[in-house]
């Protein structure tokens, strides 16, 4: 999504805000863009595509100078991909300057009602509007001019704010977007995450939503969009530079992918009480008896996340045996949901800011559910909003391809079950052993991450086909589910990914001579089904490629191509099965040319609906 970052102090501002550009890219964008107050005077340099444009459109026009600015990566809402929609947006008439996240819901009327004021427009965006309601408005007091705007629109925002007649002041605000201050020696760092931070203060603070913080080199002074004042707390950022830096990796994602066995020996850490065989979850445990009377589970989230959430639903309902159902937050908050007493509600996300799933969890709330978050970005809208909740602790995920987020968060929804199981059926010893494996996971994550090369060979030799079926069953449906998006999000490669037994229901009759299919056969309960599965495909012609359990060597028998996992208990196995399937997507998208990282049109964290 789009990326926000602004600065006041006593340095050139350009330098700090490419810089923060370049971290933010991540997010995803199509066009980014930069204003400082040079003179007296908001300038605005944008450009279309990459930061690396806009850096060298600067560097034509002599560069920006100024102490105080902002800069924007745009990921397109309103409007097409073009200069003129790209942010800064100014109203040439009050010298109000303006980068926004989100979307102004109701800005038809109002950019109706200023054009009958005369405003002529530039652009296609609701921010452009915005920056001339907050013109409109203006009367000598530019944070006074942002509350009144803002109590005019709905809709979500996180925008910075300059106006020339003000050059010594930032007001920024948020609803809905996040947005967070960087508080350093004498000056200040706004943006949408702490990414763009971290090199410059650790110390930082979030904004609520509906809170406007008005900036000068002296200090800020936080209220809300009615002018009540509000005092933020300034906290550590949890972030370090390593963690968001390459190290070696030619790509975020393959860096991630790498790290998952150091990421889950970090998720782990504390939580498991072998001795006693109990999961310790300090985020929960003031809840432990709402919990165990729950009679049933909501899990909801988007994408990855929900794939995440689907083997949640199995291993609750198998092994805690309460029902548990996982759905597209997008689905849920808006379909009027019969929330039963005793309904947990879990959101389960990276971010912490996916607009469906945090509207999901509120919907949720309202209806009397208990609220619980399994999310990675510590301090996120969804943390803050959920009764209780569970962190990741699997460190910045900048990949916009989700790899150990998503591991972190079937470990995260073991744990979770074993909490519930052990308190309602499961025996100590039980719950100990299940947790001995779950510890050996990232030792056995290692070991596949050592056939990298093998996976690439493997995907190399299907690399010019064009259509890919993924295809598993039990705990493993919804592995060939993430197998799928992963290859087509960054590969451009179309996937489908189904339950095994689906094939026979129609998909079968794409099967034609060489179509790749991905199996996930490792040994389960269904293992022999999913043979059948395999026969099925082969004797029309498919090239089958499984992903099967070490030592099994009849599996060759049917298959072209053979993965091994180590051997794990199948409720664990989700973990260790998607492995080969992130590297091969990884590979799929380096070996077509594609960057990785920045695959087009997609957003790392989807903050509007
Ligand atoms: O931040 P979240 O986990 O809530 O994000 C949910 C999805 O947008 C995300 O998982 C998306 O599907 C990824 N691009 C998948 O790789």
């Amino acid at each position: 999504m789009c990326g926000i970052v602004a600065y006041i102090g006593n340095k050139q501002a350009q330098t700090l805000l490419l810089e923060g550009l370049k971290r933010l890219e991540y997010r995803g964008y199509d066009s980014a863009g930069m204003a400082t107050i040079e003179d007296g005077h908001v300038r605005v340099v944008r450009a279309v595509g990459r930061v690396s444009n806009l850096e060298d459109k600067l560097e034509d026009l002599g560069g920006l100078r100024g102490n105080l600015g902002m800069a924007h990566t745009r990921w397109a809402t309103h409007g097409g991909v073009t200069e003129p929609n790209a942010h800064p947006h100014r109203d040439d008439k009050s010298g109000v300057c303006i980068i926004h996240n989100g979307i102004i819901e109701n800005y038809a009327a109002i950019k109706t009602y200023l054009a009958e004021k005369g405003h002529k427009f530039t652009s296609d965006t609701d921010t452009e509007v915005l920056a001339m309601l907050i013109g409109e408005l203006y009367e000598g007091d530019l944070e006074a001019a942002v509350q009144a705007a803002l109590r005019e629109v709905t809709g979500a925002y996180a925008i910075v704010v300059m106006c020339e007649k003000e050059p010594e002041t930032l007001v920024c605000a948020r609803k809905g977007s996040p947005l967070m201050v960087g508080v350093g020696n004498g000056e200040y760092i706004v943006a949408s995450d702490g990414s763009a931070i971290v090199s410059h203060t650790t110390q930082a603070f979030h904004l609520d939503d509906y809170n406007v913080v008005k900036i000068t080199r002296s200090g800020f002074h936080t209220s809300t969009i009615h002018n009540v004042p509000v005092n933020p707390k300034v906290v550590q950022l949890e972030l370090e530079l390593q963690e968001i830096e390459l190290g070696g990796f030619s790509h975020f994602m393959q860096k991630e992918i790498f790290e998952q066995p150091k990421a889950l020996r970090n998720c782990f850490r504390g939580r498991c009480d072998i001795d006693e065989g109990r999961v310790v979850l300090g985020g929960v445990s003031g809840f432990t008896k709402e919990l165990i009377k729950a009679r049933r589970v909501v899990l909801t989230a988007q994408g990855t996340a929900l794939h995440a959430a689907m083997i949640g639903e199995y291993l609750i309902e198998d092994l805690a045996k309460i029902p548990a159902v996982a759905e597209y937050a997008s689905e849920f908050r808006y379909r009027n949901p019969i929330i039963e007493d005793n309904t947990v509600v879990v959101a389960v996300s990276q971010s912490g800011e996916t607009a469906d799933t945090l509207a999901a969890l509120r919907e949720a709330k309202d209806r009397g559910a208990l609220a619980l978050g399994v999310v990675n970005v510590v301090g996120s809208s969804i943390a803050r909003e959920t009764d209780a909740g569970v962190y990741l602790r699997v460190g910045p995920e900048i990949g916009v391809a989700s790899t150990k987020a998503f591991v972190g968060q079937v470990a995260v929804l073991t744990l979770v079950t074993l909490f519930l199981a052990r308190r309602r059926y499961m025996s100590g010893d039980m719950c100990a052993q299940m947790m001995k494996s779950l510890q050996g996971v990232p030792e056995k994550i290692e070991r596949i991450l050592e056939q990298d090369s093998k996976i690439r060979q493997v995907t190399e030799k299907y690399i010019e086909r064009e259509n890919w079926l993924f295809l598993g069953r039990g705990y493993n449906y919804p592995t060939a589910l993430e197998g799928a998006l992963k290859l087509k999000e960054i590969s451009y490669i179309h996937a489908e990914g189904m339950p095994a037994a689906e094939m026979k229901h129609g998909p079968i009759a794409l099967i034609n001579e060489g179509m790749p299919a991905v199996f996930i056969a490792n040994r389960g309960r269904q293992y022999e089904k999913v043979i059948s599965n395999i026969q099925e495909v082969r004797s029309r012609g498919g090239h089958v490629i499984v992903v099967a359990t070490e030592g099994d060597e009849n599996i060759k028998r049917v298959a072209e191509d053979v993965l091994y996992v180590p051997d794990i208990e199948e409720p664990l196995s989700p973990m260790l099965t998607v492995i080969p399937l992130q590297l091969m997507a990884y590979h799929a998208a380096v070996l077509r040319g594609h960057d990785v990282d920045k695959p087009r049109n997609l957003a790392k964290s989807v903050t509007v609906e």
